[in-house]
């Protein structure tokens, strides 16, 4: 089959050279974008005088018939066509003869990429704002039920504190606020028509680049041809927001495995998300989990494998632009996944509370509470620590908690501590205490709840 730039070439091209050049297997998913760019083209054309009224409805009802095709999956893909952008043009002037070889009047494959992909990215972007919403949407309905459940929180992987549940699963609603809005920023700086830079330097005919951004509704239009052309930014973006997502989420799918540990013991996955062992009868492995985990890593590949495409390339384009595909699509399909199966999975789980409230009160986790006590009482917060420092060691050589030992070995490190101390040292009047703004309070993080519930809308 001829080529569409044939014409200066006196030889066919190799069979190992078309295949490696060839991107129609990874850009075919960008046809609707392709169709609806040629169709508005076709307008910005006639609207130009460039083609007859007749002329561009011939091609308007052509692409449509085309896009039918693609639609209902009887369009014939020529990969010997390179790319999506080839395929359309040829099957068009098939259905409707030469005319249709007037669409590309003042275009370049080089603006069009960049359109299909802006195109297909704004949809990209918003679907993920979406998908990160359910996400937190399920987290905050989970927290909704623990707002009062203790649970130990930790530092350096070791007790530190008592927190509420509700805290820990909220601290990932509003990671995901801040994933959801650099999708939305990088779908705002997406959002420039790159039609009309042509193959770099701008089309001679007299487009309305302006009115044509409104047909295809973007904001308005790329201001350079040569940075239309040439910049991937808004890839980048994507695949960094995606990146930084999935490490939001690993994180978070880290937590649950953790704890879904005999030696934790603090969740228990439903059947439905985990899978069981070929060897050992009586294993649950939380498999759904450590896949959300793993796919950060792929994510991360893709942000670095276009970064890396990128540097150094001259103005303005080059074919290593190609290679932006794949990697931003695999991380899209990715990210979609793990979107995808993350709220029926925490909405399954089955925290145990019990376990958790139990674990909050054991190893000293109120020793900072025995300290904030002696500075409400006047001491100096150093001093303090040294006391209470002194007073976990004894405890530590008794094997017993500091609301175990004795008043009057607590009183030998410091007269400041008096009977109501014990109130003090709950696990209840440690959360109580942090009442602050962004603090594990219940009272608090029903605070953040509320704000919470307003960024999903629920
Ligand atoms: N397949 C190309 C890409 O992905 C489309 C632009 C091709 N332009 C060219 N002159 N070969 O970037």
């Amino acid at each position: 089959m001829t080529k569409t730039w044939g014409g200066r070439f006196s030889q066919g091209a190799d069979p190992a050279a078309e295949r490696f050049t060839g991107s129609l297997a990874f850009d075919r998913r960008l046809w609707p974008q392709d169709v609806a760019g040629s169709i508005a083209w076709a307008r910005a054309l006639a609207r130009a005088r460039l083609l007859t009224d007749a002329e561009r409805d011939a091609i308007v009802k052509g692409l449509e018939a085309v896009r039918a095709e693609l639609q209902a999956g009887t369009f014939p893909f020529r990969p010997e066509l390179e790319d999506i952008h080839t395929n359309v043009e040829r099957r068009l002037v098939e259905l409707i003869g030469d005319v249709g070889g007037k669409l590309h009047t003042g275009r370049s494959r080089n603006d069009q990429i960049a359109l299909d992909e802006r195109m297909y990215l704004k949809e990209a972007a918003a679907r993920a704002r979406e998908g990160l919403r359910g996400v937190q949407a399920a987290l905050v309905a989970r927290a909704g039920e623990t707002t009062e459940a203790p649970m130990p929180g930790y530092t350096h992987l070791q007790r530190a504190q008592p927190i509420v549940l509700a805290h820990h699963l909220l601290a990932y609603v509003f990671m995901l606020q801040r994933d959801r809005e650099r999708m939305a920023g990088c779908a705002a700086r997406a959002d420039r028509l790159p039609l009309g830079a042509a193959a770099l330097a701008g089309t001679a005919f007299p487009i309305d680049r302006e009115a044509l951004a409104r047909d295809l509704g973007f904001a308005g239009v790329t201001p350079n041809s040569l940075d239309a052309v040439s910049d991937r930014d808004y890839i980048l973006e994507y695949l960094a927001a995606a990146a930084i997502a999935g490490m939001h989420l690993s994180r978070l799918a880290a937590d649950l495995t953790l704890w879904a540990t005999a030696e934790f013991g603090f969740v228990e996955f439903a059947d439905a998300f985990a899978t069981g062992s070929s060897i050992m009868p009586q294993k649950k492995n939380p498999d759904v989990a450590e896949l959300i985990r793993g796919k950060s890593g792929r994510l991360y590949g893709s942000l670095v494998a276009v970064l890396t495409t990128m540097k150094g390339l001259p103005l303005s384009y080059n074919s290593d632009l190609q290679e932006d595909k794949e990697p931003f699509f695999d991380s899209v399909d990715t990210l979609e996944a793990v979107l995808g199966v993350l709220p029926p999975l925490l909405g399954s789980l089955t925290f145990r509370t019990d376990r958790m409230r139990a674990a909050a009160g054991e190893h000293y986790a109120t020793a900072t509470d025995l300290a904030d006590y002696l500075v409400r009482k006047g001491l100096p917060f150093r001093q303090a620590h040294d006391v209470v420092g002194k007073a976990v060691r004894l405890a530590l050589e008794r094997g017993v908690g500091l609301e175990a030992l004795p008043l009057e070995a607590l009183r030998g490190f410091s007269p400041l501590i008096e009977a109501d101390v014990r109130d003090a040292l709950t696990v209840e009047a440690s959360l109580r205490a942090r009442a602050v703004t962004g603090g594990t309070a219940p009272a608090a993080v029903q605070k953040a709840l509320a704000e919470a519930r307003a960024l999903v809308g629920s």
